[in-house]
């Protein structure tokens, strides 16, 4: 068992914030997020997902970090001390939430990896390795599988250097070149002619679109993009000192996140109409703008194309800031199984790292393997359907287990006149009720 003394811990506040952001920041928004708002009227899916992240999925937040700095621990630790009399629970949810990681580990490092392979194509190109270039882009399983694996080697490598050293030294540095790479890629989109006709659908609302999927699809994206249930915010949570505010901080990061997830519409979304101004196709035989994976694997890099002897620059800053966004989430779900083997099996962090890393690449082989069948599989059962349950069963703990004393006490800690606020008078009520309900209710929609 690891003490409280030796875990490891964020050094600064910035240095958490910057993890915790670097893990909401992710996939999720850079590419989820701008295919979501194309695909459902756009400025009316922006709305419902704003309405989403500050009535669900913060209240949410703010429960799953409190559950991990009191806990100190991964999930299973830290429900074992709130739960204190159920010895069964804890270890059930807690390894419910270690899968969900691992399935969505397994999912995320395939994406990843195709970003790597377009962020080396254009150096490839460079260098006359044509071959070699087109191997990079082309649907291949050998591409898929050695991509993935570089991938989660990275991933592995970061986690294995521990709290201070690896996740916050690197999200720390990471963090500020996305946001710098960001800004100039927007400015210079903007200014490209399509873009104008690109920013009018994204920023006006199409109400024509709202309906129960949209919601759905509005909780799935806030949940997924905040990196909620499957435990990554608890052992984040579990690393901050007790002296932080914790409603203040889980603010910050949630306005980081929505604000790099409606940047990124405001890249992606122009940049393909930039694409059409150029000739490149952008909308479907049903006159549907191009989703997904088509958009950012075909559209864009088809659009870099048509920009002269600046889109190779271009086409690497790009998808180098989408690797990035990539790294920082995925030493966070990691970060889930690994801690959970140090606390509970005593077991070193490198070791784990490296073990269990290694386990979650063979799952993405298997899955590169079987790609029809298996990928859009995985990705459900891991978002659509686990993450939500386990966003009830957080919801649950913190609502109806934990004895409100107990959890006053432990916000206290950094924040000593919360009993006063109306954040206290709201929030507890709300994690007990409001937010079990919709989880409830939304998935209900989904699923009939
Ligand atoms: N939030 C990340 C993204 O937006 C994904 C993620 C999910 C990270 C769950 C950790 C846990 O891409």
């Amino acid at each position: 068992m690891t003490t409280e003394a030796s875990r490891g811990h964020f050094s600064s506040r910035i240095g958490f914030i910057m993890a915790a952001a670097g893990s909401a920041v992710g996939l999720g928004n850079v590419w989820g997020f701008p295919t979501k708002v194309a695909e459902n009227g756009g400025a009316a899916f922006i709305l419902m997902y704003l309405a989403m992240v500050f009535v669900l999925a913060f209240p949410m937040l703010v429960a799953e970090l409190t559950i991990g700095r009191y806990g100190q621990g991964n999930p299973v630790t830290s429900l074992r001390r709130v739960w204190r009399n159920n010895r069964f629970a804890p270890i059930v949810f807690g390894a419910l939430a270690l899968l969900a990681a691992s399935l969505i580990l397994s999912f995320y490092s395939i994406v990843a990896g195709w970003l790597v392979a377009f962020a080396a194509e254009p150096l490839a190109t460079a260098v006359g390795a044509d071959g070699l270039a087109a191997w990079l882009t082309e649907f291949s399983q050998p591409r898929n599988v050695i991509m993935t694996l570089l991938f989660s080697l990275m991933t592995i490598w970061v986690v294995s250097k521990g709290v201070a050293d690896g996740i916050e030294k690197w999200s720390t540095r990471l963090m500020p070149i996305l946001f710098v790479l960001f800004a100039g890629m927007i400015i210079y989109i903007l200014m490209q002619e399509g873009a104008m006709d690109g920013l009018r659908v994204y920023l006006v609302p199409d109400f024509s679109h709202l309906n129960g999927r949209l919601i759905v699809d509005a909780m799935g994206q806030a949940f997924f993009s905040l990196s909620l249930g499957v435990g990554s915010m608890m052992v984040y949570g579990s690393y901050l000192k007790k002296d932080i505010n914790l409603p203040k901080v889980a603010t910050q990061v949630a306005i980081i996140d929505t604000s790099v997830a409606f940047a990124a519409g405001l890249l992606i979304i122009p940049a393909m109409f930039v694409a059409k101004h150029n000739g490149v196709e952008i909308f479907n035989a049903a006159g549907e703008l191009i989703s997904s994976g088509d958009l950012v694997f075909q559209v864009l890099p088809s659009m870099f194309h048509t920009m002269g002897s600046s889109g190779p620059v271009i086409a690497v800053v790009f998808f180098v800031l989408m690797v990035i966004a990539a790294l920082t989430s995925s030493i966070s779900i990691l970060e889930v199984p690994v801690a959970c083997a140090q606390d509970e099996l005593g077991m070193s962090r490198q070791a784990s790292s490296w073990l269990i890393g290694l386990l979650i690449a063979v799952a993405s082989v298997v899955i590169c393997l079987n790609f029809g069948a298996l990928f859009g599989l995985v990705i459900d059962i891991s978002t659509v359907y686990m993450q939500p349950l386990l966003g009830i069963i957080w919801a649950v703990v913190v609502g109806w287990v934990w004895h409100r004393n107990e959890l006053l006490k432990e916000l206290q800690q950094g924040n000593p006149e919360i009993a006063d606020g109306w954040f206290w008078k709201i929030w507890p009520w709300y994690v007990r009720f409001i937010c079990p309900v919709a989880i409830v209710a939304v998935m209900f929609v989904s699923i009939s």
